[in-house]
């Protein structure tokens, strides 16, 4: 149990229905994507949110993907996805990452989501945490996140933080490394 009453589990073939209820109960996350969107086959060849969610649990279910859950009592609230670069290979902006990359981290943080109603309270928070822990846990080292800045521009809904908000990172001790789209920077900390 964190200090702000959640708990965490990962997300493995025992918690999928869990998250097939968070998902299921938000519309399939952006109308049916079931976050499939940083994975490496991303939406190739899909045939809609039923595709998705099979192509999705057969991650889970091969174990070729690493994410974390946040509960708020027995209620699946919260997730978010870490992994390998190989693993986390659909980042958005890709074209202009790779224009100045200088090295692959270890591990990114991909997408993050917090369920309607839940949001505010430190879910997002609560699931970074997590993740940052089990990359430490298998040996640490360079973590990149992908946010979105918030600051100087007009104020944005959750919504569109499909990648956190650039403050959630810098909380954990994630530095700006460079700029890769008007709002979104290339985040980088070291474990
Ligand atoms: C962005 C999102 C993940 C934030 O989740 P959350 O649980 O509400 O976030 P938290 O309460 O843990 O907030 C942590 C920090 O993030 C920042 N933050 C959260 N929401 C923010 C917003 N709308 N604007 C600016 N900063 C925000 C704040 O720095 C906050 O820290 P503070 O409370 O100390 O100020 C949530 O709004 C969300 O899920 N949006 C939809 C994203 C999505 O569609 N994901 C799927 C991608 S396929």
């Amino acid at each position: 149990m964190t200090n702000e009453g959640y708990s965490t589990r990962l997300l493995t073939a025992s918690t999928w229905n869990d998250f097939a209820t968070l998902v299921e109960a938000n519309n399939g996350v952006w109308g049916g994507c079931w976050c499939m969107g940083f994975h490496v086959e991303q939406f190739t060849g899909s045939t809609g949110p039923a595709d998705n969610r099979a192509r999705k649990l057969a991650h889970v279910s091969n174990e070729t993907c690493h994410q974390v859950l946040v509960y708020e009592s027995d209620e699946c609230v919260g997730w978010c996805q870490y992994g390998t670069p190989a693993e986390i290979a659909g980042i958005k902006n890709a074209k202009a990452y790779l224009k100045e990359l200088d090295f692959l981290p270890d591990w990114r943080i991909g997408c993050i989501f917090t369920g309607n109603g839940h949001r505010g309270g430190g879910v997002a928070r609560t699931a970074v945490a997590s993740a940052l822990e089990a990359i430490r846990d298998a040996g640490g080292g360079f973590v990149e996140a992908y946010p979105e800045q918030a600051d100087e521009r007009p104020t944005q809904r959750g919504a569109y933080f499909q990648t956190g908000p650039e403050s959630l990172y810098a909380q954990f001790g994630f530095e700006r490394v460079r700029r890769i789209a008007k709002w979104r920077w290339v985040m980088r900390a070291r474990l």
